[in-house]
């Protein structure tokens, strides 16, 4: 784990109240792994007072680390105020990652709003066996351009919540078709989902009733990001032993089986 002052080399505005900003750190870089995160200080001194976790949503070059983030409160609109030149303190790389698919698996990205940023990196990373993404948003504007983060070529399709792109429903619909599919091979199927609990718990449902192997990356409000404050442990599905995970240094990412959605 590193920590840094990293300068913004840029910050972008590429879909409504998304950003993609650059950071310069040639260390994190070299240690990133899809699933992980970093927590940025947005301004030096207390306020605001703790970082705030972003996942690495890709690499470039072999020294910016890409950060794809939506504006929802004080922290993130300090961040979308930055310029290219500035420089914000950076812990990381945090966190556990996925574990990657075997060669020959079909990828099936499940992402819902931001949480599209983790499985970029995955994707990216991920240079055997096919990958298909499904992203949900709540409407066109909200759309993200993937040539704008990733210098690879993808299957992807879209689900918006007003129906004024893709498929006018949730992103659910659009895994519950391609596991329905006939032809679809669910022994030699993986699914990686990041985005709202709601629809994280539906997909873990789908997955787990056919056993297809699932990965989640959780969000949770992290406090300090290395297992210390105790503020961001999700229920275990075990009956006895842990009881609770801590999603900053047990995660964020998890087998599906291994959580308590109902809690
Ligand atoms: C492991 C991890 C990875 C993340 N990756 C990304 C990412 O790639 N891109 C991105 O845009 N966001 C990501 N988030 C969420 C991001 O950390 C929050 O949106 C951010 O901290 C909000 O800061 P703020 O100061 O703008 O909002 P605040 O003013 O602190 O809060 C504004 C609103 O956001 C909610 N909020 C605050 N923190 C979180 C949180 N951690 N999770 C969910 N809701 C929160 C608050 O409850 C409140 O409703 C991630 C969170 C985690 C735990
Ligand atoms: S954020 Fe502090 S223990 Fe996880």
């Amino acid at each position: 784990m590193i920590e840094q002052k990293t300068e913004i080399i840029f910050n972008r505005e590429i879909a409504r109240d998304t950003f993609l900003m650059g950071l310069r750190s040639p260390e994190i870089v070299a240690r990133a792994k899809p699933g992980q995160f970093v927590m940025l200080r947005v301004r030096p001194g207390i306020d605001p007072l703790l970082r705030r976790p972003f996942s690495i949503c890709a690499v470039q070059d072999d020294e910016l680390l890409l950060i794809l983030y939506r504006v929802v409160g004080k922290g993130t609109a300090i961040m979308a105020e930055a310029s290219g030149g500035d420089s914000f303190s950076v812990l990381g790389p945090l966190g556990n990652g996925f574990a990657l698919p075997d060669r020959h698996q079909q990828s099936i990205l499940v992402a819902g709003g931001i949480g599209v940023a983790p499985l970029l990196f995955l994707a990216q990373y991920t240079r055997t066996g096919p990958i298909q993404l499904m992203m949900g948003f709540g409407s066109a504007a909200e759309i993200i351009a993937l040539e704008l983060i990733l210098d690879r070529t993808m299957d992807f399709v879209i689900a918006t919540d007003d129906g004024s792109a893709g498929h006018a429903g949730p992103v659910t619909d659009l895994l519950e078709a391609r596991l329905n599919q006939d032809e679809f091979e669910r022994d030699a199927a993986s699914i990686f989902t990041c985005g709202p609990g709601p629809m994280m718990k539906k997909v873990a449902a789908m997955a787990l009733e056919r056993g297809i192997p699932c990965q989640a990356s959780l969000e949770a409000v992290m406090a300090c990001g290395i297992g210390a404050c105790q503020g961001c442990s999700v229920k275990t599905s075990s009956k006895e032993g842990q009881t609770y995970f801590h999603v900053c240094t047990d995660g964020p990412v998890f087998p599906v089986m291994a959580i308590d959605w109902n809690h």
